[in-house]
């Protein structure tokens, strides 16, 4: 593989841990540093806080050769060629990124800065703030030839970010000199030069030596802005669908065919048109306000993204009224929720549609019983068991006497349920599916009434289909 670079990465969240293990997959030295303590102590005995595919079998593959933890920054920037910056950037009051933590390191940073660095920003971050980066380095002081600041975004998913970032649709590196250019297309070269795909031990993906991964080299701010971008079109594409799945379901027409018509279209494609429950997640509520931000900082006014935001607002009260058209009156009712995690594969409950519906069904007055295959544990910490929230050990415990089941996350295991026993442990078979895992009459033919989004309806032969109610 190609020279090694010596990189440090400095958060060890969801984007800096993966970036810090894929680089040491890569072939690189990597020192991954965070000031939580108790965390560098479980990364260093091998412990991923983190549910995510391959991650351990990484760790594990590199603890100690390629990749070590620490807590100690500057020692780490001493000895690093590259600087990558992945600590969060939440949501501040006004939606604008709350960019402390950045400007936090960033002094630390300096402090350090002793030979030429180049610093990557690695979290998604609004335009400019290479800018601030640069800025931030001369008030402390930092000769400008020691340094170049670099936007590298990160376009991995929670579930499969270990294969997204071997196997990335684009590496984006927004570089404003040359030579720092040149060390980022070092650091990917085992990707953009496909020898990664042919080491014995590769994860397999979508790249590989005959069809390595694409680089993109911008200016800083040209990156900044197609990360921002990248994920409000996404947000958008999703907030489309939920809005035909409304007008299909009133008209008898079904959002899935329609989405399968669309996404043939190669211009407009398949993916980010499951209609649902709404988007969730770390990332695109709050990217979308961060973006309106951005434009508005400009004297520009992106509507469309505040009615993507309002679309998908509205998708939770869409999903809700179901469930109080299935069952009428909700005081009183026991509801098994399936899925608690903002979307399958991840056990990261952060603005998941799934916990505000649990909270919803909960303070309406019905007794909710959750299982989840990853995301419990984490759901606890804020919604603790009480009377009215049990957690059950698998699905099938939390549908028993369930006066209705409520699909609210994609995970595979709910698409693969064993229909006649779920029919055995339910109080009425009835199903309200908020992620449209099944096709209608399959469910229908176990003998449930069956309620998705974007289709009709279908009764089981026993409760028929009820004349239309208005609430
Ligand atoms: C998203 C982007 O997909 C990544 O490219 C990006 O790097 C990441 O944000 C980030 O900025 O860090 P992620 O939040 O992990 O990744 O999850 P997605 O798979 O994009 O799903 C986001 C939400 O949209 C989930 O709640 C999911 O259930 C929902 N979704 C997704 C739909 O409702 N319909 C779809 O068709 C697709």
């Amino acid at each position: 593989m190609s020279e090694p670079v010596s990189i440090c990465v400095i958060g060890s969240g969801y984007v800096g841990l993966v970036a810090a293990v894929c680089f040491a997959e890569m072939g690189h030295r990597v020192i991954c540093v965070d000031n939580d303590k108790d965390k560098v102590e479980t990364l260093r005995s091998g412990g991923v806080p983190i549910y995510e595919e391959h991650l351990p079998d990484l760790l594990g593959k590199h603890l100690g050769r390629g990749v070590e933890f620490t807590a100690n920054l500057a020692g780490a920037v001493e000895k690093s060629e590259a600087i990558f910056i992945a600590v969060g950037t939440p949501q501040g009051d006004t939606g604008a990124a709350d960019l402390s933590y950045v400007e936090a390191v960033v002094s630390e940073i300096a402090r350090s800065v002793t030979e030429y660095k180049v610093i990557v920003e690695k979290s998604t971050v609004p335009v400019y703030t290479n800018e601030w980066i640069r800025r931030v380095l001369h008030r402390h002081g930092v000769d400008p030839g020691l340094f170049d600041v670099v936007s590298n975004p990160e376009f991995l998913r929670e579930g499969t970010a270990v294969i997204d970032f071997l196997h990335p649709d684009r590496i984006v590196v927004g570089a404003g000199s040359e030579r720092s250019a040149q060390l980022l297309q070092r650091i990917y070269a085992p990707l953009t030069s496909g020898t990664y795909y042919e080491q014995p031990g590769a994860l397999p993906g979508v790249c590989s030596a005959a069809h390595p991964a694409r680089i993109l080299v911008t200016s800083a701010q040209s990156a900044e802005i197609i990360k921002h971008a990248s994920n409000a079109f996404l947000a958008l594409k999703i907030s489309f669908i939920n809005a035909v799945a409304n007008l299909a379901e009133n008209v008898d027409a079904d959002i899935e065919d329609i989405a399968a018509g669309i996404g043939l279209d190669s211009r407009i494609g398949p993916r980010f048109l499951r209609a649902g429950i709404g988007y969730g997640g770390s990332c695109f509520p709050k990217d979308v306000a961060a973006f309106h931000w951005v434009a508005q900082q400009q004297g520009l006014n992106f509507q469309l993204l505040d009615e993507v935001r309002r679309i998908n607002d509205a998708q939770r009260d869409v999903f809700f009224n179901k469930v109080r058209a299935a069952l009428w009156t909700l005081r009183g009712k026991r509801i098994a929720a399936l899925g608690l995690a903002f979307k399958g594969d991840t056990d990261d409950i952060r603005e998941s549609p799934a916990i505000e519906i649990v909270r919803r069904l909960i303070d309406s007055g019905a007794t909710v019983t959750a299982y989840d295959p990853a995301a419990i544990e984490r759901t606890q910490a804020v919604l603790p068991p009480s009377e009215k929230l049990k957690y059950a050990k698998d699905l099938y415990e939390a549908a028993k006497d369930a006066d209705a089941v409520l699909i609210l996350t994609d995970w595979k295991e709910f698409s693969n349920i064993d229909l006649p026993r779920l029919n055995r442990a339910v109080k009425f078979p009835i199903i309200i599916d908020g992620r449209n895992l099944y096709k209608p009459d399959e469910i229908t033919d176990q003998g449930f009434t069956y309620v998705s989004i974007g289709r009709p309806a279908t009764y089981n032969a026993q409760q028929g289909k009820p004349r239309k109610l208005i609430f």
